[in-house]
């Protein structure tokens, strides 16, 4: 097993999962967008959820990015389809989206960076819905809470840096003009049964309408623009509301395709596979986290895959396989192949030491996150940096009377 396997009975819902104290046997395990827990089989979660496996020629006519090189995104539904549409020029699409109940940390940047680096490399249209609504359910937290945590979050969206002109930011419960009527349509083919067996029992009503919700944001891209290739970049325990999404748009008659789905491993919390923190929470790392509190959480907490002594070490060398600040660096936070070859090769050899390793990621990380935090301090006012991303009047007319809803009360 190379792969770290995130365990995690995050409520959270973040792409960062945690450890669990009852590891259940390594066949049982469970992701819906509500509960990830036990240790994730990523091959058979496949087999369960009925998405493929990325293959290397599939992986070759993406755009280069080492999150495909080294499989974080792993598996995907019709990419073939999306990546034709790339090849001949077409018009494509991009959602992945921020469901804003905290803030955001490390392993949230994977796929909101690879939508950029898409849309720099193929001109992708990219959508980032932020579903308040959700969370707002989901969560113990009033409305206040989640609202102050959108705009934080928008923030960080904003200083990932997309095109305007080719990206949408929406957030449910101040878009509702357009998002409420669509999934209404859409929320006519969702039976309680369907829900039920996707999801697992839901608290309330609202969580189990919700679905319709994230299913319209899905959709959001071709009911704007016409119907086009949707590429769904998201960690798999999102990969429900994708399948889901593409029944309820098979069932209907709107103008759209099923959006496809690029699926990622989870970020390896901090603390590692396995191991756990008394308070049951690793600590994570904020997108907002200076410097010295990055690296002062990384030598405290970061599980590494060193020998126990010194002399056992330079002997027999680390498992950078279960290292979490070299997995850190392959995930995301090293770009080049050879570097990261290099560094795993002198781990194994023994000739480089945990603490050294750890330095390396404490600089990577820290370099990303200070190019971040500048792009994110020179946004000023969240309502004027938003601006150019909302969805125009014509934009949301268009979407509306694509999916045959009338707009406003007039005959
Ligand atoms: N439900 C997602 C979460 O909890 C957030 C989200 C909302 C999303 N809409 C989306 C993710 C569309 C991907 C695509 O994290």
């Amino acid at each position: 097993m190379t792969e770290p396997n995130g365990t995690s009975n995050s409520t959270d819902n973040t792409s960062t999962a945690r450890s669990s104290e009852s590891n259940p046997a390594d066949d049982e395990f469970t992701v819906t967008p509500y509960a990830v827990d036990g240790t994730v089989d990523y091959a058979k979660l496949l087999e369960r959820f009925g998405a493929d496996p990325l293959t290397d020629d599939q992986i070759d006519r993406f755009p280069d990015q080492p999150m495909l090189r080294r499989r974080t995104f792993y598996a995907g539904r019709d990419a073939d389809r999306y990546l034709e549409a790339v090849e001949s020029d077409e018009p494509h699409a991009i959602v992945t989206g921020r469901g804003p109940s905290g803030p955001m940390h490390l392993g949230h940047v994977l796929p909101l960076y690879l939508a950029k680096r898409f849309q720099q490399a193929t001109g992708a249209t990219v959508y980032v819905p932020l579903s308040d609504d959700e969370k707002f359910l989901a969560k113990e937290q009033s409305f206040e809470s989640i609202g102050a945590y959108t705009r934080e979050n928008l923030r960080d969206i904003l200083a990932v840096g997309f095109d305007p002109e080719r990206t949408r930011i929406v957030v449910d419960t101040a878009d509702s003009d357009v998002i409420y009527p669509i999934a209404v349509r859409l929320a006519k083919h969702l039976t309680p049964a369907t829900v039920d067996a996707v999801y697992g029992q839901q608290d309330t009503v609202g969580l189990q309408f919700y679905p319709a919700v994230q299913a319209t944001h899905l959709l959001l891209p071709q009911l704007v623009a016409g119907r086009q290739p949707t590429l769904v970049p998201v960690a798999v325990d999102q990969d429900p509301h994708v399948r889901v999404c593409r029944d309820v748009a098979a069932k209907d008659a709107l103008p759209v395709e099923k959006p496809g789905a690029l699926l990622g491993r989870f970020l390896p919390s901090l603390d590692g596979p396995g191991k756990m923190s008394s308070s049951g929470d690793a600590p994570s790392i904020e997108l907002t986290a200076d410097p010295e509190t990055v690296a002062e959480t990384i030598r405290t907490h970061a599980y590494t895959g060193g020998r126990a002594t010194l002399e056992e070490h330079r002997e027999h060398g680390g498992d950078p396989a279960v290292d979490v600040p070299f997995q850190y660096l392959r995930f995301f936070f090293e770009n080049d192949d050879e570097r990261l070859e290099r560094i795993a090769a002198d781990y194994r050899s023994g000739d480089l030491l945990s603490g050294e390793l750890k330095e390396i990621a404490i600089d990577r990380i820290t370099g990303f996150l200070t190019a971040h935090q500048q792009r994110r301090s020179k946004l000023g006012s969240l309502e004027e940096a938003l601006e150019p991303y909302r969805l125009t009047e014509q934009e949301r007319r268009r979407a509306l009377e694509r999916a045959g809803v009338p707009s406003g009360l007039e005959s």
